[in-house]
């Protein structure tokens, strides 16, 4: 059910604010508003350690020795946090993997920082996501 509630903002601020809804495409202020507190909400989750969601994405060159090995043995050592995996051979060099993680937020950062750092993977990146509710 929704509830209203009005919010008083100083003239800059709320100009501002409606820039940046405008900027990405929100069709009123209360949609933007209740992202922006999920969003807060998923960052406390990660914030507090708690059981969240996230996704590793990684570009890396295969030829690079030893490198799918590594991955592949990582991923092992945390095989109780992935949920899924999806790999793109990208073009003759390079390889997309896509990890969907699912546990406690350290060992998910752990995780993501072991791969993201090893020789050979060009792009890594960590999206923290969650439901904004306690997962359980
Ligand atoms: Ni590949």
């Amino acid at each position: 059910m929704l509830k209203r509630f009005s919010i008083s903002l100083e003239e800059e601020l709320l100009e501002q604010f409606d820039a940046y809804i405008r900027e990405r495409g929100y069709v009123n202020r209360s949609e933007a508003v209740r992202d922006l507190i999920r969003k807060e909400f998923i960052h406390e989750e990660w914030e507090q350690d708690g059981d969240v969601v996230g996704v590793v994405t990684l570009v890396y060159n295969h030829h690079q020795s030893q490198l799918q090995e590594k991955i592949t043995e990582i991923q092992h050592d945390y095989y109780t946090l992935i949920t899924s995996t999806t790999h793109v051979h990208m073009d003759h060099h390079n390889c997309l993997e896509v990890i969907i993680v699912k546990g406690r937020a350290s060992r998910i950062k752990e995780l993501a920082e072991k791969m993201i750092a090893l020789r050979g993977v060009k792009n890594g990146k960590l999206t923290m996501t969650s439901t904004g509710h306690h997962l359980h």
